[in-house]
């Protein structure tokens, strides 16, 4: 088949989306339970001790920004697809965070997390999204830690059994593990499960580029995406260091302090998918490679100086939001097993908030009032980027 040339780059004529990329097992449901079962234990244990509903997972948020997603003009047809068909400018929420269930110091280094919801996305909706907004949910790894879910749940239980655990504990352990993910990484690789454990370097997390990890539809095809950094303040914290030793806080200091003389630029790039064996629906741990299907710029995200944490913006995103790849329309429906699985995990890890402490979480339908400064500028709605 022809190739499509873009300006810069040619993209190999991609595989079309059809329900049977997918292979659902009998299993699945009954891991799926398994997993819920595990995270909402977490769940249980924090509102426990801290009586406070949390997330099962990325409980921690470092920042809580607003911006604009502009969808970039002239892609070409492969990538002019579901919310990136036409060129458009949406409000977006970002929900900076890192992976414990618990709220640990930043001493004990996990991976990063970035949740980011479009709002006001037009398009016949996956089941049981509510609203009119599109989740991008990623992590700064290019791929999952395990294939499928049976594995993960192990790393799960490992993690679980840890949430009741003193924090001294967690620390040691995180300094060890920060030293094996060295060794590690010296020998050319990584490792999910030690990252997990606390072996994440400790990087900015505005220097990274983030992935969802796992593919999702991409209108007639199926991609992965990317966020990266894409002005020279982000650049130049890529693979910069934070002192995470000096406050349980770190992480969200240093996001504040960034946020208080600068904005972020980051491209949202697809990887489409070109070969099916090569780039897999159902191995969540396999990293598709780019020299086969590089990752293509299809919109730029816009984030102006602000403050990049407050309680009211906590009380409305942590408490008041769920992200999840299940909230948005059909023409990016997340594909393979770990993808299926999140949703009713997801589900529940939202829901016991909706059930404590008078929260309501709900999609919303524009920045909130929360995002806006004292000054009564609300950021990222009404500042003009060229
Ligand atoms: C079996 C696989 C997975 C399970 C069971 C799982 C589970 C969860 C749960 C329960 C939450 C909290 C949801 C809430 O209470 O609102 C969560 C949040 C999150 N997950 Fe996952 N996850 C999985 C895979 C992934 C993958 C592949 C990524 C990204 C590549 C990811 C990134 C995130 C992020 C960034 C958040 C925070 C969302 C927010 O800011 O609200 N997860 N996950």
């Amino acid at each position: 088949m022809a190739d499509t040339v873009t300006p810069h780059i040619t993209v190999t004529a991609p595989v079309p989306y059809t329900p049977d990329v997918e292979t659902i097992e009998a299993y699945e449901e009954d891991l799926t339970t398994d997993i819920k079962d595990v995270v909402m234990g977490i769940v249980g244990k924090t509102y426990a001790d801290g009586h406070q509903p949390l997330r099962g997972i990325h409980a921690k948020s470092h920042a809580l920004l607003s911006g604009e997603l502009e969808v970039l003009d002239g892609l070409p047809p492969e990538l002019a697809q579901g919310l990136f068909a036409k060129s458009a400018r949406y409000p977006v929420i970002l929900r900076f965070s890192t992976t414990p269930g618990d709220i640990l110091p930043d001493s004990v280094s996990t991976p990063r997390g970035l949740a980011i919801k479009v709002i006001g996305v037009d398009g016949e909706r996956l089941p049981d999204a509510k609203g009119a907004t599109q989740d991008f949910v990623m992590v700064n790894g290019p791929a999952f830690s395990t294939p499928n879910g049976k594995g993960f749940l192990g790393n799960l239980k490992m993690l679980a059994a840890t949430t009741d655990r003193v924090e001294g504990v967690k620390v040691a352990v995180s300094k060890v593990m920060q030293g094996a993910e060295k060794v590690i990484e010296s020998f050319g690789s990584t490792s999910g499960a030690v990252r997990a454990l606390g072996g994440e370097p400790a990087h900015h997390p505005l220097g990274e580029t983030y992935y969802t990890q796992v593919p999702l539809r991409y209108g007639d095809y199926i991609a992965k995406l990317s966020l990266a950094p894409a002005c020279d303040p982000l650049k130049d914290l890529t693979g910069g260091h934070i002192d995470i030793d000096h406050h349980p806080y770190a992480i969200r200091e240093a996001m504040i302090d960034y946020f208080a003389v600068h904005g972020g630029e980051w491209e949202l790039r697809a990887q489409l998918c070109t070969d099916i064996d090569a780039m897999p629906v159902e191995d969540a741990s396999k990293v598709w490679p780019e020299d086969k299907s590089p990752f293509i710029p299809v919109a730029r995200l816009h984030v102006p100086p602000q403050t990049a944490w407050s309680e009211t913006r906590s009380a409305a995103v942590d408490d008041g939001m769920s992200f999840s790849p299940w909230h948005g329309i059909m023409a990016h429906q997340p594909l393979g097993s770990i993808m299926r699985l999140r949703k009713r995990v997801y589900e529940a890890s939202a829901g016991f908030r909706a059930q404590h402490d008078g929260h309501t979480v709900a999609e919303p339908t524009a920045i909130p009032g929360a995002f806006r400064d004292d000054d009564g500028a609300e950021d990222g709605t009404d500042v003009f980027y060229p």
